[in-house]
């Protein structure tokens, strides 16, 4: 569980975050009509219609349900819709829906008072009263235990809560945004999540397009990636077409997260200026959700070692030393094996030639 309050990352077209801070009494149509969501990289029909999505909901204060698969940067978008807002001055509450502890769950939002239970040795705020005329991020919504979803829907559906062990009602104006990548209708259908507080939730409904859909931004995103992740004493600011091309032949099926991994992972095995295929060992061949191999596929040993090898530097985020320890050997055996790989057989280094003939 994490809080903040910043307004880091979002620039404001026509307008500034200062001007942005005396808009209480401007009326919402004279917010600027296009928020310039910062951090949010994609060129792609899919993005301009999300980037519109965005603007037009910044300009209002319904709850927002965020739906996409992992990393397809929901918690990035949450963000945007709030310091895009007329709530930008105030507090974005993120609560992570999957980490809270059952017994401390209801007291962590609602708050508690003194000798409320034992431990309880001062009065504690909830988080949604820290998040009073702001905006609460409920990530992973699917998560949220039962036992407390008809108590988060009176608190919103009321606009106050009462505090653990208290008999007063404090007054809270809060924005909520929820995301998951759960199918919540298919929790409703089972039980597990309650209708009312769906209903409640899904005013405006957001859905975030899979890389997949929109592989045209891959290049963009690339760039972006080789700019926030490279040592600035190292000179890798590119990437080689055929290792870009690599890049476009895989499915992603962890999104923006997975490719963002990936490039981090590639400029820790580069020793050039320039990223080639040979540095993506952490991106499989030809192993996309839509190329996997069959389940029969008989892989040499060497290739299903080499696979081990890149999606533990994937997991560890291009950290050897962990991934040799998750692998169970030792890092100069790492080392030695991520030279070997990048000294690849001639007919896969013909494979990784462009069309042209040419080394890329
Ligand atoms: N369009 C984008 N442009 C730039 N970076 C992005 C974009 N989408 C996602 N990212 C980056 O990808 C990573 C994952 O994004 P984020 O945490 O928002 O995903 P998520 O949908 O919340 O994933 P999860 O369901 O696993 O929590 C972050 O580092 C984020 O900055
Ligand atoms: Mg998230």
């Amino acid at each position: 569980m994490s809080y903040w309050n910043d307004a880091g990352g979002i620039h404001i077209l026509g307008g500034d975050l200062e001007t942005m801070g005396n808009q209480a009494n401007l009326s919402r149509a004279a917010l600027p009509c296009q928020a310039d969501v910062g951090g949010l990289i994609g060129q792609s029909a899919p993005m301009h219609l999300l980037n519109d999505l965005i603007g037009r909901v910044s300009r209002s204060t319904s709850p927002v349900l965020l739906i996409g698969d992992t990393g397809t940067g929901k918690e990035l978008v949450a963000r945007a819709i709030h310091f895009g807002g007329l709530r930008c001055e105030k507090a974005l509450v993120t609560v992570d829906c999957s980490a809270l502890t059952p017994t401390l769950v209801e007291s962590e939002l609602f708050g508690h008072v003194k000798g409320a239970f034992t431990g309880a040795d001062c009065s504690r705020q909830g988080l949604l009263q820290t998040a009073h005329e702001g905006t609460i991020f409920l990530d992973e919504i699917g998560e949220l235990p039962t036992f407390l979803q008809a108590k988060f829907l009176r608190a919103l559906q009321e606009k106050e809560i009462r505090p653990v062990g208290s008999t007063e009602r404090i007054q809270i104006d809060v924005r909520v945004i929820a995301a998951t990548n759960r199918d919540l209708e298919a929790g409703v259908r089972g039980g597990t999540f309650r209708q009312d507080l769906y209903f409640r939730l899904n005013v405006v409904q957001i859905r975030l397009p899979p890389l997949c859909e929109r592989k045209v931004d891959i290049p963009l995103l690339v760039s972006h990636f080789l700019e926030k992740l490279s040592d600035p004493l190292q000179s890798v600011r590119t990437i080689s077409d055929g290792a870009l091309r690599r890049l476009m032949a895989y499915d992603w099926p962890g999104n923006v997260r997975e490719l963002e991994n990936a490039i981090e992972c590639a400029l820790v095995l580069s020793s050039g200026s320039v990223l080639t295929a040979d540095d993506l060992a952490s991106v499989p061949y030809g192993t996309s959700a839509r190329n996997a191999p069959d389940r029969n596929e008989l892989v040499p040993l060497e290739e299903l070692e080499r696979r081990a090898i890149a999606n533990t530097l994937l997991e560890t985020g291009g950290n050897k030393l962990s991934a040799a320890r998750l692998l169970g050997i030792g890092k100069t055996t790492l080392y030695r094996r991520l030279r070997r790989y990048t000294q690849l057989p001639a007919d896969r280094l013909r494979a990784e030639r462009g069309p042209n003939g040419k080394q890329t």
